[in-house]
């Protein structure tokens, strides 16, 4: 029976003196207890996970979402433990909970942080009202290769990008107050380095530089401790002989002692035990321990906490001091979550947001993460008015689940209106719609139903042809080796590309995919990735013009899979490639002997470019930049540089331009990378309007991770550019004269 040490006449002042109470009241089994999170994802977990409950062994919940389950769990917690200590309810809210959002790499390619911590707003007043209290997201892993299934889930290969739009979803999440309704706490995973994984094959282990772990996977991280996020988890991986979980440097170093985050650190699912497979710790006390001196507070499925702590303490194998650090920061985020003082609040607090408000920002954020990639003589959009009939072909244009991408547990596949039922729906009485899929799904190799496919082009004005890979082809432990379209996909594209009619080529999907052996079978192109509830009706805003396609890639697309990793950040190499020196392999004569043509950094296949580049999306609109200038040759350390540049709307339709600043450092104590994002903004331009676009640059701007580890700039000469894409030439140059 509780003894209730949680009682309204013990209540002090602050967060901290409650903790404490309840802290010096605890048994080392108690607050190990605290430490353990445990799955209820079973249809009767009161039964499987009450003794363990009711023992004190268990502080946080998985993946019960179901209100009976969560209260008769909670119930345990309060009434039927000695101290009454509420349990943490937590859940994968990754894009969306009950309305689904685009994916993170969709809501990447927004470059909207409005549009971001609205969707995690929304998803977190969802889940809120199940019980959830915690999420696991923003997932903020710097993802450079499409192999990689879990590059669906980042925000793509940028620091700069993903470090603004994960703070936004954090902000989102949380809200400005942990405990108000509808404010869930965020879980910034997983740290660190996980997207680098070795061939992008998921969990596989990675050695990175510390200079590259700093400059590039770290800065999201610390945007996101930096927004407030509550909570942080490990990453499956293995960096350089040290796995992420047991790893001192990255999370007391780093985190805890440089960064400053004072918050919850949580491993991955049973990342703790698998410190023994990795071969890293010999068994479960020694994975214990090692776990929690490095610095893992809680422990998601493993038990080995819970299981070993308190004979560690009690044989003096490890401090209480660190039991009681951990157990003192579990405590500390249910008081702030407000989940002690009403352990059942969001359950009948409803800060839930009508579903039709759900659905209209799932729909606004479906139409920006969509990039148009290609517009051939401007086929998009179709004049609604003059056509009579129009095509929609192919295996993911009716597909309610796929549009909804991975990591959807709580979708409601009723919610989505797919690309099919939104263009009959918009068409209805005004032009004939027909529908053939061709293919059953996106791996389907069966040819049989294309000529249908054919006919139904052949009698319409127009194509609007959905390819791409269903759901389940990316995601964790979804990686793969071919990054082309699967199955007869490309049959199809180019038996509908022979009929002559304007074809829109549309691809869901949750990676970039290898597009050259289809791309010039599409007149136009829009990447809409798995734009979730909403994609259909989304998809036909920009077809039809209501909306303006504003999306712009958040990630490289490479040319073939062999290119990859490739992404616009590099370094520059002593023999940079350039138009001038480059072959291909067809122009090297058969029996040539050595040749010192070329001898610069690129593939004799496939050169050194893209497919498309980062930063790359089309409007129906033209933007033309002015000159950049800045306002001196140099500044110095405390003073502003204004960069700007004038930018007009040149065509004949209004839209929104995502004006992109890039520098680059010429030389640093670390070589710098040809290019770095460094601002950017959604630039909203009627026809014909033309704004003077500026941007504030200061010494902080062009901080780095120095050679002997201090963050600051360093003086010298830098490049600077102002434009639409990574690829932009229109720049400008200035000095930092001095640096702190
Ligand atoms: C994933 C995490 C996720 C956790 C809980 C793990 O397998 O790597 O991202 O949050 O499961 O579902």
């Amino acid at each position: 029976m509780a003894e209730a040490v949680i009682t309204d006449d013990l209540m002090p002042a602050s967060v901290e003196e409650l903790v404490e109470a309840i802290l010096s009241e605890m048994t080392l089994e108690e607050k190990a207890g605290q430490l353990n999170s445990v799955d209820a994802s079973n249809p009767t977990p009161s039964e499987r996970i009450g003794d363990d409950i009711r023992a004190g062994r268990v502080g946080a919940v998985l993946n019960q979402v179901e209100l009976h389950e969560v209260c008769a769990l909670q119930h345990i917690a309060l009434e039927e433990t000695r101290l009454g200590v509420p349990l943490l309810f937590s859940r994968d809210v990754i894009h969306g909970f009950n309305t689904v959002f685009p994916l993170p790499i969709g809501q990447a390619s927004s470059w909207n942080p409005d549009m971001v911590r609205e969707g995690a707003r929304i998803a977190a007043a969802e889940a809120a009202a199940t019980g959830v209290r915690w999420t696991f997201a923003p997932m903020v892993d710097i993802s450079r290769d499409a192999r990689w299934g879990r590059i669906a889930e980042s925000l793509g290969e940028d620091p700069y990008l993903a470090s603004v739009l994960g703070a936004a979803m954090v902000k989102g999440f949380q809200g400005d107050d942990l405990s108000a309704p509808g404010s869930i706490a965020a879980c910034v995973k997983h740290y660190a380095g996980y997207g680098a994984s070795e061939a992008g094959r998921d969990y596989a282990a990675t050695t990175i530089a510390d200079n590259e772990m700093r400059n590039v996977y770290l800065p999201p991280f610390k945007a996101a401790a930096d927004a407030g996020a509550a909570t942080f988890m490990t990453s499956f991986g293995d960096i350089d002989g040290v796995p992420a979980t047991g790893n001192d440097y990255l999370i007391n170093g780093i985190l805890r002692g440089e960064i400053g985050f004072e918050g919850l650190m949580i491993s991955d699912w049973d990342s703790i035990g698998q410190l023994i497979i990795h071969g890293f710790c010999e068994d479960p006390t020694e994975a214990a321990k090692v776990a929690a001196e490095a610095g893992v507070d809680m422990d998601m499925m493993s038990s080995a906490f819970v299981d070993c702590l308190p004979a560690l303490v009690r044989e003096g194998q490890m401090d209480e001091a660190v039991l009681d650090t951990m157990a003192r920061r579990v405590l500390t985020l249910k008081f702030k979550l407000g989940v002690v003082d009403d352990p059942y609040a969001d359950l009948h607090r409803d800060g839930t947001p009508p579903v039709k408000d759900a659905l209209a920002a799932a729909q606004r954020a479906a139409a920006e993460s969509m990039v148009l990639l290609k517009n051939k003589n401007d086929v998009l959009p179709l004049n609604f008015d003059a056509l009579e009939s129009l095509a929609v072909i192919g295996p993911l244009a009716d597909q309610p689940e796929d549009q909804m991408g991975t990591w959807v547990f709580d979708g409601e596949a009723e919610r989505s209106i797919t690309p099919a039922t939104a263009f009959k729906a918009a068409l209805d009485g005004r032009a004939e719609v027909k529908f053939v899929p061709a293919l059953t799904h996106s791996r389907d190799t069966n040819t049989a139903q294309i000529r249908h496919a054919v006919d139904a082009a052949l009698k319409s004005d127009a194509v609007v042809l959905c390819l791409g890979e269903e759901a389940i082809l990316s995601g964790e432990a979804h990686s793969r080796a071919d990054i082309t379209l699967p199955g007869a996909q490309v049959e199809l594209a180019r038996a509908i590309k022979a009929t002559g009619k304007p074809v829109i080529g549309v691809i869901l999907a949750g990676r970039p995919l290898a597009l050259t052996n289809v791309e010039n079978c599409f007149d136009a192109l829009i990447y809409a990735w798995h734009p979730g509830s909403m994609g259909g009706p989304a998809l036909v805003d920009l077809v039809s013009g209501a909306v303006a396609p504003s999306g712009k890639l958040p990630v490289s697309f490479p040319v073939s899979v062999g290119q990859i990793p490739i992404h616009y950040n590099h370094k520059n190499s002593g023999r940079p490639a350039e138009p001038h020196n480059v072959v291909h392999i067809d122009d090297i004569p058969v029996g040539a002997g050595q040749t010192s043509l070329g001898m610069s950094s690129f593939h004799l296949d496939d050169g050194y470019q893209p497919l498309y580049p980062f930063g790359h999306g089309l409007s129906y609109t033209q933007f033309d930049y002015g000159p950049v200038t800045v306002s001196a040759p140099g500044f110095a350390a405390g003073e502003t540089l204004t960069v700007e540049c004038e930018l007009s709307n040149t065509g004949e339709r209004d839209g929104v331009e995502v004006v992109q600043l890039y520098i680059r450092d010429r030389a640093g104590s670390l070589t710098r990378p040809v290019r770095e994002l460094k601002a950017f903004r959604r630039v909203a331009l009627k026809a014909g309007e033309t704004t003077i676009v500026r941007f504030e640059l200061t010494e902080a701007d062009l901080a780095f991770s120095r050679r002997d580890k201090s963050f600051g700039a360093e003086p010298g000469l830098f490049d600077v550019w102002v434009g639409g894409d990574s690829t932009t030439q229109n720049g400008a140059h200035f000095r930092l004269t001095s640096a702190t």
